[in-house]
């Protein structure tokens, strides 16, 4: 049987982004997948924008990745206790484009931060914004990875045993979804 495919959605542009070193994580955690990365790069979402030209190549793009994708992994830090933007605007660009691409798709949400909660609220948030697509949502103990900048060796692996335990259940609950 082929490899799942798997799409991995950053809520963060940053580089050195400990949201990104966490999916990394996670895919790794997770085993043989096709693994497919989103680029959240997209203009600011403005009807103006979309009447005169239509869905953006980047976002659509997007869309297709997320059609072709068997499973969905979310990390997003906390930014004011919501949402990051560059997260909600590429939500709000997909909700536009044709079909409902995240319906019934098993999705996992996690998060890193600096902050000692690990971005509990931000993730409710996340998950509040993905409701209306009405994915599958493949729920387990949280992974809130906090004082992110702590947590990440040189090489990027997580540090704490009972982030990479909570992480690895997770992802097995996700092969487990995916059927
Ligand atoms: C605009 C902004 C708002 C932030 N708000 C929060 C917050 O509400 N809670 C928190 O724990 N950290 C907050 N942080 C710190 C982030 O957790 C930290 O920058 C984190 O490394 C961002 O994720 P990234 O490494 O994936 O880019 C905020 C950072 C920025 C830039």
């Amino acid at each position: 049987m082929a490899d799942p495919k798997l799409l991995t959605i950053c809520g963060s542009l940053r580089k050195g982004s400990f949201n990104r070193k966490l999916l990394e994580n996670a895919v790794e955690a997770f085993g043989a997948a096709e693994v497919m990365d989103a680029d959240l790069n997209l203009p600011l979402f403005n009807e103006d924008l979309e009447a005169a030209e239509g869905i953006p190549a980047s976002v659509q793009a997007l869309a297709d990745q997320l059609e072709a994708a068997d499973g969905v992994i979310i990390s997003c830090p906390e930014y004011n206790k919501g949402i990051t933007g560059v997260l909600k605007n590429a939500l709000d660009w997909i909700s536009r484009t044709k079909g409902t691409k995240f319906a019934g798709k098993p999705t996992v949400v996690l998060s890193a931060n600096a902050g000692r909660t690990g971005g509990e609220t931000g993730q409710f948030t996340v998950v509040h914004c993905l409701l209306p697509m009405q994915p599958q949502l493949v729920l387990g103990p949280m992974v809130l990875v906090a004082g992110a900048h702590n947590e990440f060796d040189e090489a990027g692996k997580l540090k704490g045993e009972l982030y990479q335990k909570a992480l690895s259940a997770r992802m097995e609950a996700l092969r487990a979804a995916l059927g």
